[in-house]
């Protein structure tokens, strides 16, 4: 076929799922970020900040997609809008974007940031596709251990998620880069939902960890917000096939992670 396509953040946890499933469509792969590092995965690796707007011009030179996964805890509006604007000089064809899923609920820094990235995108003149992701398997498993570290676990009441699995997640972003521009789809979430507090036991059972619990409350608008199940996506969405429990089945015994 000969296209080529940017990814950026290509080397992180989901970029380096996807990056295999569009080399093996036959495009050309660039991969974006600010550590180059050869991933013996024979796609070409180049340094650029989102951030700070160095090297991005050259990245996407001769550039006909940009699918972009790169992204922190803060700071992912001012990337993107960067990103955007060389998309724009360089005449991108395609930017497909990864968001999240209530983006425009939650009002917490690191949703008020990812709603900035997706409004750069969708305002821009470029053909965009966004998709916004639900809690992906190990973000959730995170969330629990990090709250099994304290000697009392504390459940915070209301509090659910849909987690999806990453290699959902890398199938669909694959899909939709290798498709036509199609604006916002529809969110991608996992098969259940579940209460923080289910995933939380099965976190300690999985890992044979025992800690009593105690109901949390959350404050403000952001408990009122997730005891209304407003981050959920109840209709409408895509869902992904891998549960949370063959991913819970995967970490067994593993006390670490
Ligand atoms: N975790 C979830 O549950 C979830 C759900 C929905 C959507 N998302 C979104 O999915 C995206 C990817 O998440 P992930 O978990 O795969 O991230 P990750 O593993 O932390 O990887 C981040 C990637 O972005 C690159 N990067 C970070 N800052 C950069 C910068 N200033 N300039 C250029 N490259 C930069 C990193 O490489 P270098 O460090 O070398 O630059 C790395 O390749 C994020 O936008 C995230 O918000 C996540």
């Amino acid at each position: 076929m000969g296209s080529t396509m940017v990814v950026t953040g290509g080397t992180g946890t989901r970029g380096r799922l996807v990056v295999p499933l569009v080399v093996e469509a036959g495009w050309q792969v660039r991969v974006l970020s600010r550590h180059p590092k050869d991933l013996g995965d024979g796609v070409e690796h180049v340094a650029a900040d989102l951030m700070q707007g160095d090297g991005i011009d050259e990245a996407l030179e001769g550039v006909d997609v940009v699918l972009h996964l790169a992204g922190g805890p803060k700071g992912d509006d001012i990337g993107t809008q960067n990103l955007v604007r060389a998309a724009e000089r360089a005449g991108v064809k395609h930017l497909v974007h990864i968001s999240v899923t209530a983006v425009d609920q939650l009002p917490l820094t690191y949703f008020k940031s990812k709603l900035g990235a997706e409004q750069a995108v969708r305002e821009s003149s470029v053909p965009w596709t966004v998709l916004r992701v639900a809690q992906v398997h190990d973000f959730a498993w995170n969330t629990v251990r990090a709250m099994a570290k304290l000697p009392v676990l504390p459940v915070p009441g209301g509090v659910r998620f849909q987690p999806v699995d990453t290699r959902d997640v890398a199938a669909r972003l694959a899909e939709l880069a290798l498709g036509e521009p199609s604006g916002l789809v529809p969110d991608l979430v996992g098969p259940k939902v579940y209460s923080l507090g289910e995933l939380a036991r099965d976190y300690l059972r999985a890992t044979g960890k025992h800690r009593l619990s105690m109901p949390v409350r959350v404050p403000g608008q952001v408990g009122k917000v997730y005891r209304a199940g407003g981050n959920l996506t109840l209709s409408g969405a895509s869902t992904g096939t891998r549960t949370w429990e063959a991913f819970v089945a995967d970490h067994e015994g593993h006390t670490g992670r």
